[in-house]
């Protein structure tokens, strides 16, 4: 199947059809990602939690943001690739904002960056835009602004807050933002947002009228156990298997079960007897010295 583009994402609400979108960090993640099917994969900063174990995504620099890119589109080289620009990679000044991104470009090969932030970083949407690289905006439930919001919390529960994403995601419409990610919000406020813009807009825990949903991977195969927001579905319980696993390979070995014949190299034809009689002379003459 040929790599969607940010085209595609257009038709694809014109046509009301879902788009599916998923975190990946790793390069077997990806591949799994790659052969379901899913149409997007974000490199989220959300990496900080669920691989580094940091309470938030603030400690995440670009270098590892990048190291975790690459990984993913090694993985996936045929699916349309989102890099999340880390915590202060793009908020103290447009040019750096630019050179971030465009690393995301020239060294991870991605198709697209992400940010965080309404009508407060329309400069840097310009300027990333203007230099030619494609852009989904985040506004919500902001997790790099976390401690201005009390704490990851639910956004846009009034009425008045409604309206003021609302504006929020107009703005970054008219600033070149070609996708745009709402992060915690009810559905009525997921639905007016949808409706008033002609990009696409994907949801998490946004309800169900978004053009498009995203779920971090960690949370929804049940990897990921330190705490699991409400919106999550878990699709498998793989921290289950993975326990199941460490600790019958632990019994196994323990009791002398593992490896088994089947698991073992073999010696070449007549070596093990050589093997024998070499070592009955090897031991002779070292117990003689
Ligand atoms: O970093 C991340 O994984 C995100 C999610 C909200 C999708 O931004």
């Amino acid at each position: 199947m040929a790599k969607k583009s940010v085209f595609d994402f257009y038709d694809m609400k014109r046509r009301g059809e879902k788009i599916t979108f998923l975190t990946a960090y790793d390069f077997p993640m990806a591949v799994f990602e790659e052969q379901e099917g899913i149409d997007m994969i974000l490199v989220g900063d959300s990496v900080g939690m669920v691989v580094y174990g940091y309470p938030g995504t603030i400690p995440v620099t670009m270098e590892q943001m990048i190291y975790h890119a690459e990984a993913v589109r090694r993985g996936a080289s045929n699916v349309f690739l989102i890099g999340d620009m880390p915590f202060l990679s793009y908020q103290k000044s447009i040019e750096d904002a630019v050179a971030n991104a465009g690393r995301f470009y020239k060294e991870a090969g991605v198709d697209a960056i992400k940010l965080e932030g309404g009508k407060r970083v329309i400069p840097q949407i310009r300027a990333i835009v203007d230099s030619g690289m494609v852009v989904m905006g985040h506004i919500g439930l902001t997790p790099q602004s976390s401690a201005q919001l009390g704490g990851f919390k639910p956004q846009g529960n009034t009425a008045e807050a409604a309206i003021t994403l609302l504006d929020d995601a107009k703005a970054v419409e008219e600033a070149g933002a070609a996708l745009l990610l709402v992060e915690g919000v009810p559905p009525e406020t997921g639905k007016i947002i949808t409706e008033a813009l002609r990009i696409p807009v994907i949801g998490i825990g946004a309800g169900p009228y978004c053009d498009g949903q995203v779920l971090i991977v960690s949370d929804m195969i049940g990897l990921f156990e330190v705490f699991t927001p409400k919106f999550v579905k878990k699709y498998a319980n793989v921290a289950g298997v993975i326990r199941e696993a460490l600790r019958e390979w632990s019994i196994e070995v323990r009791e002398g079960k593992f490896p088994t014949p089947e698991h073992c190299y073999k010696m070449k034809a007549g070596e093990a007897e050589k093997l024998d009689e070499m070592l009955k002379r090897y031991l002779g003459n070292t117990t003689n010295t």
